[in-house]
């Protein structure tokens, strides 16, 4: 079937030799050396941009997703043409793959504006890819669909079951603690990932999958088919069909991300007790949008909506189950009450409609609970400010410990991540389960934020049983970690921060019902402070320069000041 000449098919962004049609006959001549002719010329092109690397081996399984989109294209007549970009393995690329979010959007954007593509299908998953490539979706506004690769099955270990990064953290810390012996960590590490495919609990990748759903970029049934299954590949085979359709009958990006979605996304955050990290990204997606979200906006979506779905690391369950429960159309239904359903998705579906057909939280499954008996009735996701983050802070209270909700404590600073792994565990510091451990230098312009929020407890501490603390920082944390832990403190240490003035031994006050985060010294001491304050130095050249110059706070999203949203 050859489509309509409304597109612009492979002449699409002609490269400029002066002489346009000079430049269609030498396009014509390398794609034909594909083997494609004049049939495929005549074809709208959908564009796979896709993040497959031996670098990130959760998405190992990607080639088959590819494969399966490739077919729905070539099922309504579009030509695919796959189109590979940076990846961000969350857990192999040093210092952090947030340092490089930033890059692979930039690259994804000027790849979709750059390269002839009618429309385009994303096809990411780990934790940076997915906001990656939303936020060059929002910027580019080329029509697109959002695929992710898919969770991964649990592991089992010695009768337990296991779910990554969750329980590499809790084993890890049974481990420091002289609970585990080295063979045990070394058998555990076998069977923490067992298959391809991301983080099975509700950790960043998986919010993000969710939250792109619920945007309504991704096709319904999208976030939680597991790697490798045959819902996967039906889901991409479905995705590719309908970037296909886009072709013909365009919805643009900032059609489908508006106000309303990020206040959908918002609502579902807190349902699903997802990862901080989606605050950092949603508000980045948002700007490049052009719909400023503050944090304030996700303060009102924590206090209306409760926590429904049973994950970890808030709850019990992974993905998998979350998935056989009907996944995110059945959340979605369960929050009707609560959402905007005149939205559209981007197969042009009304929420309101795909909800008129999807049924309640089925009565056999404890996955997802209803808005009339919710799991609990703690808030997920807290936006804390006061005087050690006047422009505000995030706290994830749903894997906090309910004993330090309100706690007052004794600072022990920590300059950097490299500090940390050098004192943390020196008993000369003789730290309390009281003290509240600080790390500064982590934020966005002093470390590119990395996921360093969750400071180790102390092994001495541990060994008594200790696991959790206070912490304090302008870092991020994991999705997949818990603990009490104020994270994003903005604006950061690095840029002169109130967090750069603290000293060893300041009082700093938790109080999580009051959303209050206080540095209990003297207002004029810190003024005296704030004189002898010296930013640290940036690095001197390339990305890492680029992005120290122009990375904004996290609650602006952390994204390149150069990169938001500009009225054409
Ligand atoms: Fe890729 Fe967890 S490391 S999703």
């Amino acid at each position: 079937m050859t489509a309509n000449a409304s597109h612009a098919g492979v002449t699409g962004n002609l490269t400029a030799y002066g002489d346009p049609g000079f430049s269609r006959m030498v396009r014509h001549a390398f794609f034909a050396s594909m083997g494609l002719d004049r049939d495929d010329f005549d074809r709208p092109v959908v564009g796979i941009i896709d993040t497959r690397s031996d670098y990130t081996p959760c998405h190992r399984d990607m080639p088959a997703v590819i494969e399966s989109v490739k077919r729905g294209v070539l099922q309504e007549g579009a030509l695919p043409l796959v189109c590979p970009t940076l990846s961000l393995g969350e857990t192999i690329i040093s210092p952090t793959a947030m340092l490089y979010r930033n890059l692979l959007a930039m690259e994804t954007e000027e790849l979709m504006r750059a390269y002839p593509m009618d429309a385009v299908v994303l096809v990411g998953g780990c934790d940076k890819t997915l906001p990656a490539q939303l936020m060059a979706a929002a910027s580019a506004n080329v029509p697109a669909v959002s695929v992710v690769v898919g969770p991964m099955r649990t592991g089992q270990w010695r009768g337990e079951r296991l779910g990554a990064c969750t329980d590499c953290r809790g084993l890890w810390m049974n481990y420091r603690a002289g609970e585990l012996d080295e063979q045990q960590i070394v058998e555990a590490e076998y069977k923490l990932c067992p298959t391809g495919g991301t983080c099975m609990v509700m950790g960043t990748a998986s919010t993000m999958a969710c939250l792109g759903e619920a945007l309504g970029i991704m096709l319904p049934g999208g976030a939680t088919a597991p790697s490798g299954s045959g819902d996967r590949l039906r889901h991409a085979a479905a995705a590719g069909r309908c970037a296909a359709k886009l072709t013909r009958h365009p919805i643009y990006p900032r059609q489908i991300l508006t106000v309303g979605a990020f206040r959908n996304a918002m609502t579902v955050l807190m349902a699903l007790g997802g990862s901080t990290n989606a605050v950092i990204h949603l508000t980045a997606i948002a700007r490049r949008a052009g719909i400023p979200i503050t944090l304030d906006d996700f303060d009102q979506a924590s206090r209306r909506t409760p926590r429904l779905v049973d994950c970890k690391p808030a709850g019990t369950g992974c993905l998998t189950d979350f998935h056989a429960a009907g996944g995110m159309p059945v959340l979605l239904k369960a929050l009707e009450q609560l959402l905007d359903t005149t939205v559209r998705n981007v197969a042009s579906t009304l929420l309101a409609d795909q909800l008129a057909t999807t049924p309640d939280p089925a009565s056999w499954q404890k996955m997802i609970a209803t808005l009339d008996n919710p799991l609990d009735n703690t808030e997920s996701l807290v936006v804390l400010k006061g005087s050690l983050a006047p422009d505000g802070a995030i706290i994830k209270t749903s894997a906090a410990n309910p004993s330090l909700r309100k706690h007052t404590g004794v600072a022990v600073v920590f300059e950097s991540t490299e500090d940390v792994a050098r004192r943390i565990d020196e008993p000369a510091l003789k730290l309390t389960p009281d003290h509240v451990m600080v790390l500064r230098n982590a934020g966005p312009v002093g470390a590119g934020m990395p996921e360093a929020g969750s400071l180790p407890i102390p092994k001495y501490l541990a060994k008594q049983g200790v696991r959790d603390m206070v912490r304090v920082s302008d870092a991020r944390m994991s999705g997949t970690a818990f603990g009490t832990v104020v994270l994003h403190c903005s604006p950061e240490a690095a840029v002169g921060g109130p967090l750069a003035l603290v000293r060893d031994g300041d009082r700093i006050e938790l109080d999580l019902d009051r959303r209050k985060i206080e540095l209990l010294v003297d207002p004029n001491e810190l003024k005296r402070r704030r004189q002898h304050f010296a930013a640290p130095p940036i690095p001197k050249r390339g990305w890492r320069r680029l992005f120290a110059e122009h990375v904004n706070q996290a609650h602006l999203g952390a994204d390149l000041d150069i990169l938001e949203y500009v009225e054409e």
